[in-house]
């Protein structure tokens, strides 16, 4: 049995912008992960590049900072049973056009091009590391 995790998810500005907040929200709902923060923000050049630091230096690096400041993310932390693995198999690979159906970015997301609607965290460390960068102590509630 895994242990309790939380993880952060973005609902991406192509999500946002395309009216699929609720569709996303209520996948993680209904999987039984616990909504323990919520808020929509709209990330700068800094915030922006704190997030994706590991792919500083990369060929799509500018392209991604230009299209995750374009509009305002949802930004989430989603509490549950191994919940960091249980969300990244909910979202779905990273390339929309070969995530599988039954996914989100399988069924919400075309192309890489378009954007892949969503992000998560892909490990314990990163999760920490990027709850603390969207929230504060007294945002995150444990009910
Ligand atoms: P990555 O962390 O590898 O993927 P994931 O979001 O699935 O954890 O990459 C971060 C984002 O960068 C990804 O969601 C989309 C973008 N990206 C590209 O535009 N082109 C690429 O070749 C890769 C690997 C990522």
């Amino acid at each position: 049995m895994g242990s309790i995790e939380q993880t952060l998810v973005l609902i991406k500005p192509d999500g946002v912008s395309d009216g699929k907040i609720g569709q996303v929200i209520k996948r993680f709902e209904d999987k039984g992960l616990q909504l323990q923060g919520m808020k929509m923000i709209w990330l700068d050049e800094a915030l922006a590049t704190k997030h994706y630091q590991q792919h500083q230096g990369k060929k799509f690096f500018e392209r991604l900072i230009s299209y995750i400041t374009a509009a305002p993310v949802v930004a989430l932390v989603l509490a549950g049973e191994s919940a960091i693995k249980v969300v990244r198999n909910l979202v779905g690979t990273t390339n929309p056009a070969k995530a599988k159906p039954g996914t989100i970015r399988g069924d919400l997301a075309i192309s890489l091009e378009h954007g892949n609607i969503i992000h998560a965290s892909d490990s314990r460390e990163t999760a920490a590391k990027e709850i603390e960068l969207f929230f504060a102590s007294e945002e995150i509630f444990t009910y």
